[in-house]
């Protein structure tokens, strides 16, 4: 089986403490910072931007993965990779132009992720393929953590598993991920898995560790 990734998501934790909460997860041995920025606008929900990632940044030498829930991406990709973000989504619902999108994001050195909110077909990734490092199924809609999985994207995960043919691209999944939901994604294709209130749950560096192992178990990568 290909090596799956833990990608806990900030949102679960105490954004109070957020500095120490990264490094908990880091020394519990995630692979990954999932960042979710959002704008109010695009989703109904506000977060964090810029200034608060750079704020962490120094906290961990983990991959920060930055998916932008905004309207408006271009206009500040710059800054997002200037703050610290290594892997920088955006979603394609929102963006005109994502071929130049996704080539502005490689250009300033980071890794370019495409994600699909539930609905949305991956029928545009067919057009962007060589332009891509990540693809990010939304299996919830975006907003709000602790949501239910929806199934039905174990079957895009598979088409579009099927479509990148073998190309070096992660496939990472977000929302409702927990030691139940995880096989299915990862059996349809998943290599990167997102998951906030699973993680963060139990609060201290060794529930997250617990957190972390049962889902790895749960997917066979312990
Ligand atoms: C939802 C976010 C997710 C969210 C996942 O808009 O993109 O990353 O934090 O939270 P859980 O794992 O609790 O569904
Ligand atoms: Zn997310």
């Amino acid at each position: 089986m290909a090596q799956i990734k833990i990608a806990p998501s900030v949102l679960a934790s105490d954004f109070g403490r957020l500095a120490d909460e990264i490094q908990a997860v880091d020394r519990a041995g995630c692979d990954w910072i999932h960042l979710d920025v959002m704008d109010g606008h695009f989703v109904p929900n506000l977060t964090f931007g810029p200034p608060v990632i750079q704020a962490v940044r120094g906290a961990t030498d983990k991959v920060f993965d930055a998916h932008l829930m905004v309207s408006n991406p271009d206009r500040l990709l710059e800054v997002y990779a200037k703050a610290g973000a290594d892997v920088i989504t955006v979603h394609a619902e929102v963006c005109d132009h994502l071929d130049r999108t996704l080539a502005q994001i490689r250009d300033l050195g980071c890794k370019a992720g495409v994600s699909l909110n539930p609905h949305f077909s991956e029928e545009c990734l067919r057009y962007v393929l060589d332009r891509i490092d990540l693809v990010l199924v939304m299996s919830v809609n975006p907003g709000f953590g602790g949501q239910s999985f929806i199934p039905t994207v174990v079957d895009k995960i598979a088409r579009i598993h099927h479509m990148l043919d073998g190309r070096d691209v992660e496939i990472e999944v977000d929302g409702g991920i927990t030691a139940e939901t995880a096989p299915a994604v990862v059996a349809a294709g998943a290599t990167v898995l997102v998951a906030g209130s699973a993680v963060f749950k139990g609060g201290t560096e060794s529930a997250y560790r617990a957190n972390m192992d049962a889902i790895r178990q749960a997917v066979g990568a312990l």
